[in-house]
């Protein structure tokens, strides 16, 4: 390929968003599929677990059926088996296609509640996660940070609640933890205070992507 076409070519990029419920991820997510838009980019936005036929059945079982005994361990597995189509079907796709992918979560949300939350061996499950993704990570991941006590407040008045919505503060409190060890040690992660409004919170995070695709085009 030329120097000029490779100039040319779009400049694909994978961007999740992660933090525990209420935290403010999908209005910043559609926030900032509007700002890419806007800016003449492409942009596929899709969310965990689901996103697939198979992902949506999946979600259905382990957020919905509430009555339902799933183990931590079968959990772990099934949101992997819901992201394994999304990564093969969706994502993959979509960056060859040159296009900006925007997660509303992904294998950072399984380290946090099956492992940090649920207490799942993490070396394990870090190996779940590698299989399902085929080794794919974000190239930036927007942690939405919030305490669970604000966290409980926001999802109670929302009115639509699933099955790890009834955890316990403390539950909440390990996976918050966990999304803030991971946030420290890796390049990827931008932490933002998720009480600001959501403005505000929307100019950050778009400062911060662009500020990223500058630097990959
Ligand atoms: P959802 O209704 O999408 O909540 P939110 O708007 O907070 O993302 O529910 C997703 C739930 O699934 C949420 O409680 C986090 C949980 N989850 C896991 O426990 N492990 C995972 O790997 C993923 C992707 C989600």
């Amino acid at each position: 390929m030329s120097a000029a076409a490779l100039r040319r070519r779009p400049t694909h990029m994978f961007i999740t968003l992660e933090g525990i419920e209420g935290s403010g991820k999908s209005t910043l997510l559609d926030a900032l599929a509007r700002r890419l838009r806007d800016a003449g980019r492409d942009v596929l936005t899709t969310r965990e677990p689901g996103g697939t036929p198979v992902g949506d059945a999946i979600r259905e079982v382990v957020l919905h059926k509430r009555d339902l005994d799933v183990s931590p361990l079968a959990e772990a597995l099934l949101m992997n088996a819901s992201r394994a189509a999304l990564v093969e079907r969706v994502i993959r796709p979509a960056l060859a296609a040159g296009r900006i992918v925007l997660c509303d979560r992904y294998d950072d949300s399984s380290m946090a509640y099956q492992g940090y939350g649920r207490g799942l061996d993490l070396r394990m499950l870090r190996g779940i996660c590698d299989a399902a993704t085929g080794g794919l990570q974000p190239d930036l991941t927007l942690l939405l940070d919030i305490s669970p006590e604000v966290s409980r407040e926001r999802v109670s008045g929302r009115g639509t609640e699933n099955r790890l919505d009834g955890e316990t503060l403390e539950f909440y409190r390990r996976a918050r933890q966990g999304f803030l060890t991971m946030a420290s040690t890796q390049k990827r992660w931008r932490v933002f205070d998720g009480l600001q409004g959501a403005r505000e919170l929307a100019d950050a995070a778009a400062t911060a992507v662009f500020e990223e695709l500058g630097a990959r085009s």
